[in-house]
């Protein structure tokens, strides 16, 4: 028995206004109805803890969390306060509030290659800043990346509208692969300013590949930048840098730093971020206080309630009873990622088996009031509990048993590229809706 599909009437009545309005639709990279067409709600209403109703009154379990920008929980009654208080103090003064030095000490103390800070409002801001940087403190203009580090030029997953001349100067490598990096390096190494990466997306690091990259980098020349967006205040307090014991010259930071406010960071060695003097970084909205005040709240209540520890121990739950349930199914499916960030995959070796699997089984769990991201691994927050955790794990078996019938009588979902998972190899995803996020 498949599950009845949900009403979306509302949600698509707006898409459909919205489409008249607004380019695109959405102003996400990725509108939700192409996660998996006509099955994901478009607009929330409200949320609370790790639940998210949508316009239409359905109510779901959230693992998307906005790609991990809310980390304690919607709504969150001490970082709600603290941003609340900003506010009431009166904001968007022409002057800086002091809660920006108090975060400032925070970040220092808290994340292991933090000398000095300098504060943005989005992640593709301040990774734009990290090559910035690295290209002043070196005289050099190549950039080497690896995985997903926003829309500016220089990193954009699309070709169109890129001068040919800023992509010619970015250069991708291999996860886990140290050879390929220095295989690049070997070739362009003098004139490469820094290799910047996500530390991980899905695919764990290698024993030794970060130190192994920092080393290579280093050793031509270039400054290591880690972009902890995601890893950040997930998987340590001090982030993957800290979880992995590899200190870059400079990292980056936004998403669940404040909870949901809309902020990022860059940070690292004194020396280096005192160059960021000899260029000009500055928008109307950086001294933005009420995300600053939000973030001071989000570190403070993740240190104090042991938060971390909690994302590891739910997120390995999942993907421990993902792999039991798939086995016992016989689904050709395993969970994948580390704890806080968890994912899916679907194995069989048919594509089509494959893109069938995925659509009944987000299509049953989506209907039965789970937000699960086909496309793009999930993460955990300190507001899920154990009773969500055995929740989802009872919808996501009856979600595999769904698809063992389904695959069982012959039922075949026409394979649509844009819904394959294609995790952060730094090139294009195949068409709109890639992994990296
Ligand atoms: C690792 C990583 N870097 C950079 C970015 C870009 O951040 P933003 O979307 O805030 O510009 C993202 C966003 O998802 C990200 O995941």
């Amino acid at each position: 028995m498949t599950s009845p599909a949900l009403s979306f009437e509302r949600s698509d009545a707006l898409f459909r206004r919205a489409q008249q309005i607004i380019a695109g639709g959405t102003t996400q990279g990725k509108a939700p109805d192409t996660l998996l067409p006509g099955e994901y709600p478009i607009y929330a209403d409200h949320g609370r803890g790790a639940q998210l109703w949508d316009v239409d009154g359905n109510r779901f379990l959230d693992w998307i969390l906005a790609y991990g920008i809310i980390v304690l929980g919607y709504c969150d009654p001490d970082v709600d306060a603290a941003a609340i208080r900003e506010i009431r103090q009166g904001f968007a003064f022409p002057l800086t509030r002091p809660v920006q030095n108090e975060l400032a000490e925070l970040l220092v103390q808290t994340i292991p290659c933090a000398e000095m800070v300098h504060f943005f409002k989005t992640g593709s801001d301040t990774t734009t800043a990290a090559v910035r940087l690295a290209r002043i403190v070196t005289g050099r203009q190549k950039v080497v990346r690896w995985g997903y580090h926003g829309w500016h030029d220089w990193c954009c997953l699309r070709e169109p509208g890129i001068p040919k001349a800023v992509r010619e100067d970015v250069l991708t490598f291999r996860y886990n692969d140290l050879d390929s990096l220095e295989d690049l390096l070997a070739r362009h190494g003098d004139r490469v300013a820094c290799v910047i990466m996500m530390p991980l997306e899905i695919e764990p690091p290698a024993p030794g590949f970060l130190q192994g990259v920092k080393e290579l980098a280093q050793r031509h020349g270039a400054l290591f930048i880690l972009d902890e967006m995601r890893s950040g205040f997930h998987l340590a307090l001090g982030g993957a840098q800290e979880h992995y014991g590899v200190i870059p010259d400079l990292a980056t930071f936004s998403k669940a730093l404040s909870n949901g406010y809309a902020m990022s960071v860059l940070t690292g060695r004194r020396e280096l971020m005192r160059r960021l003097d000899e260029t000009y970084v500055s928008s109307t909205f950086f001294t933005d206080a009420i995300p600053m005040a939000a973030a001071v709240a989000t570190i403070d209540k993740l240190r104090r309630t042991q938060a971390i520890p909690h994302l590891w121990r739910i997120g390995q739950g999942l993907l421990d009873g993902l792999n039991r349930l798939a086995a016992h199914t016989g689904v050709a499916a395993e969970a994948v990622g580390v704890a806080p960030m968890p994912f899916l995959t679907f194995t069989d070796s048919d594509p089509e088996v494959r893109q069938t699997a995925k659509v009944v089984f987000y299509r049953e769990t989506t209907r039965r009031g789970l937000l699960l991201h086909p496309n793009h691994h999930w993460f955990v927050c300190a507001a899920h509990t154990d009773r969500e955790l055995q929740r989802t794990l009872e919808i996501c078996g009856d979600a595999f048993e769904t698809v063992k019938r389904e695959l069982a009588r012959g039922y075949r979902a026409s394979v649509r590229p844009h819904t394959e998972v294609t995790v952060a190899t730094g090139r294009a995803p195949a068409g709109p809706g890639g992994a990296s996020k």
